[in-house]
């Protein structure tokens, strides 16, 4: 019997915070430390959210008063620019991190600065941050005191592309992802665009002239293909729905191989990754409130193109999830612990 671990989150009142919560309230090894929160400092977690109730006792502390540095480990659950102003201080007490925000993801910190529209406060940590992407990072997780979680799209639209990137089978200057979000993937904020009476029954793309998420991936691929230069055309879209990502990717073959025996060999040892049988079409509910990433590998007839779906939650392997898939590779405890859920449906 393993000793638990003491766990923080900071930023517990979003929807990953919340999604932590749920996921770290009934893992083997751990023990919830200290949830933060300044708007809601005070208050019972269960009060805010009553899924929490008779699961979580804590009450929001404010971040600056919660002794983090007595944690074992800390997720931040945090908005950009947030977990780079504490990452040196815990670091040097010994204390994990996770961040699940983009502080840490991106290791040019040029261009991260003109993406992000700031200084970075913890230059000096860029280089011994691992990108927490388990399937191509695992080694590297494993010895990690500071984990940049991926980002949501990046994490479908990678797991997508990868096998082919990896074994140099596509031309890479001509990769489009079209990618869809339910609207947790937003936060939860007051935004117009957010709100019912906008969103529901209705569709529409974003950000094409140009997404945080564009050079986080394209720097990921570039380091995957040797540093040969990877290029996206990357378009998101906002789904009606309040889950789930679905990344269609289109991709031109530089020659001829089996393109399933591809997939499932590459992710034939992934216990959160399913290559699905030939000629499916995985949906967004297949995975709705699991870790799983399902891929379905097609090629079209009579040409070289190669068309990948790959759906995940984007609040589980886009974010909680997969931050708790690092945490369990971090700690040495088993890599699925506390994650064997099957998505809800319907
Ligand atoms: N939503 C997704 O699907 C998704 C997926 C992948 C990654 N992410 C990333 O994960 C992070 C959290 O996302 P989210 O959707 O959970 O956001 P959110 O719903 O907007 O929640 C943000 C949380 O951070 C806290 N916070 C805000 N400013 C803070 C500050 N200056 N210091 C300390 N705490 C602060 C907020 O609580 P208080 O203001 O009360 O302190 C709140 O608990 C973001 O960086 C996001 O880009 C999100």
């Amino acid at each position: 019997m393993k000793n638990k671990i003491k766990v923080s989150v900071v930023g517990g009142t979003g929807y990953t915070g919340v999604e932590l919560l749920r996921l770290l309230s009934q893992h083997p090894y751990v023990e919830i430390h200290h949830i933060t929160s300044r708007g809601d400092e005070g208050k019972l977690v269960a009060d805010i959210y009553p899924s929490m109730r008779g699961i979580i006792s804590n009450q929001f502390i404010n971040p600056d008063k919660a002794d983090l540095k007595n944690s074992d480990l800390v997720f931040f659950a945090t908005p950009n620019g947030i977990a780079m102003n504490y990452a040196k201080n815990l670091l040097s007490e010994g204390v994990k991190i996770i961040d699940l925000a983009a502080d840490f993801r991106i290791k040019d910190v040029a261009v991260w600065e003109k993406w992000y529209g700031m200084a970075h406060t913890s230059k000096d940590l860029l280089g011994e941050a691992v990108y927490g992407l388990p399937e191509i990072n695992r080694e590297k997780i494993k010895k990690a005191r500071l984990v940049a979680n991926p980002g949501c799209y990046p994490t479908a639209i990678q797991l997508g592309l990868l096998p082919l990137i990896k074994n140099n089978l596509i031309n890479k200057n001509n990769i489009i992802a079209d990618a869809k979000s339910g609207i947790s993937g937003a936060g939860k904020k007051l935004e117009p665009s957010f709100l019912m009476a906008e969103a529901s029954e209705s569709f529409k793309a974003y950000g094409i002239e140009g997404h945080r998420h564009l050079p986080e991936m394209e720097e990921n691929l570039s380091a995957c293909a040797n540093g040969e230069r990877v290029k996206l055309t990357f378009v998101p879209h906002l789904l009606p729905m309040v889950r789930g990502i679905h990344a269609t990717l289109y991709v031109d073959a530089t020659e001829e191989f089996d393109l399933s025996a591809l997939y499932e060999n590459f992710y034939s040892k992934e216990p959160f990754v399913d290559i699905m049988p030939e000629s499916t079409c995985p949906d967004t509910k297949s995975v709705r409130a699991s870790n799983i990433c399902r891929i379905a590998p097609h090629k079209e007839i009579g040409t070289s193109r190669i068309i990948i779906l790959s759906v995940i939650d984007n609040l589980m392997k886009g974010a909680a999830g997969q931050a708790v898939q690092n945490m369990n590779i971090m700690m040495g405890f088993e890599e699925v612990a506390g994650l064997v859920l099957g998505p809800i449906t319907p």
